[in-house]
Order: C-alpha cells, then sequence, then structure tokens
C-alpha cells in the first residue's frame, strides 16, 4: 500500500487529518520529509496546523511567507514548516541553507515544492490536496521511501 485518499468536508476534518500524521510520524531521532502539493488556498497550512496542534504546540500557526520558513520546537522533535512560493530561484533553496534541515533528525513539511525542483531532497511523502465541487478537499498521501511507506501502514 503506498496510496491513502481522504475526502474532508470541512477545515476542522483537514486539522483532524493532521492529527492522524502526528501519530503516525516516526521517532524523534529520524528525518522525515513530507511534501505538501496543491493549489493557493487548497488547505496546506491548515493540515500543518492540526499536525503542531497534535504535538502539543498552542500558539498562532501562520504561512511563513517571509523567511519562507518556520521552525517549530516541540517537547521532543523540530517541525520546520516551509513556504517555497516566494522561493526567486530554485538555487536559492541550497544558497538559503535550507538542505541542512533535511539530514538531521526533525519532521520538514514544504508547501510548493515544485520552487525547489533539482534542489530539494526527495520527500518520503507526498501530500497533494485538491478542492471538491461540494466545497470541501480530497487528499492523496502517497509514500516515496520505505520510511515513508512504514509510517503510511500506521494510518491504515
Ligand atoms: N477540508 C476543507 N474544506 C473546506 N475548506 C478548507 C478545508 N481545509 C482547509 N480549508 C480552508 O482553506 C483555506 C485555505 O487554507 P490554507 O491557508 O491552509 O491553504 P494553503 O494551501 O496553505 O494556501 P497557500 O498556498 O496560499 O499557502 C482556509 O480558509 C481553510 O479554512
Ligand atoms: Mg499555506
Amino acid at each position: 500500500m503506498s496510496v491513502l485518499r481522504f475526502e474532508l468536508v470541512d477545515e476542522q476534518a483537514t486539522e483532524g487529518l493532521g492529527k492522524l500524521i502526528a501519530r503516525a510520524l516516526p521517532s524523534s531521532s529520524a528525518c522525515f520529509h513530507v511534501n505538501l502539493v496543491g493549489d493557493l488556498g487548497a488547505g496546506k497550512t491548515t493540515l500543518v496546523r492540526g499536525v503542531l496542534r497534535a504535538l502539543g504546540y498552542t500558539g498562532r500557526v501562520k504561512s511563513p511567507t517571509y523567511p519562507l520558513l518556520e521552525t517549530y520546537s516541540l517537547s521532543d522533535r523540530s517541525l520546520n514548516h516551509f513556504d517555497l512560493y516566494r522561493l526567486e530561484t530554485p538555487a536559492a533553496f541550497t544558497e538559503a541553507g535550507f538542505d541542512d534541515y533535511f539530514s538531521v533528525p526533525g519532521v520538514c513539511f514544504v508547501e510548493w515544492p515544485d520552487c525547489a525542483t533539482g534542489y530539494l531532497p526527495l520527500p518520503d511523502w507526498v501530500v497533494t490536496l485538491t478542492a471538491t465541487d461540494r466545497g470541501g478537499r480530497m487528499v492523496d498521501i502517497e509514500a516515496r521511501s520505505p520510511q515513508g511507506r512504514c509510517c503510511l501502514e500506521q494510518m491504515a
């Protein structure tokens, strides 16, 4: 099994899926990388907010428009939330030192991964969010690594 699909009727359901994802994450010593794919307003930041709530973060979760990265220090791990929409060129990803975050323990969620094609490491999951004609969202979680498949099995 390498893809799971969810239909989310409203914002609360998207945060709820974030909670399920938080429970399926590997141990805090692992490096886990999720690409979030979807149009403007698809619900990518909402999903990250759900993960952060489940991991005990109670503060504000906003879109990291500048400086493109928000890092949250949680009780047992760091969560790095990237939004690369305003990255000037794909190479700017490496110039900013962002690649360093993908080889140390922590969880990385990346909005607009295509803006760093060729520089962003390969993800464990690709999560794709699409608006439905009923006003909700369809979400596919696709595993792209052995670690990603293992975590997806935790959710099934
Ligand atoms: N399942 C859902 N059904 C309907 N609306 C939703 C759902 N999930 C989130 N939303 C709404 O979608 C809107 C945009 O959400 P969000 O900011 O998370 O999008 P985004 O994908 O991060 O956008 P951007 O690319 O601009 O950063 C919010 O108003 C949120 O309430
Ligand atoms: Mg966003």
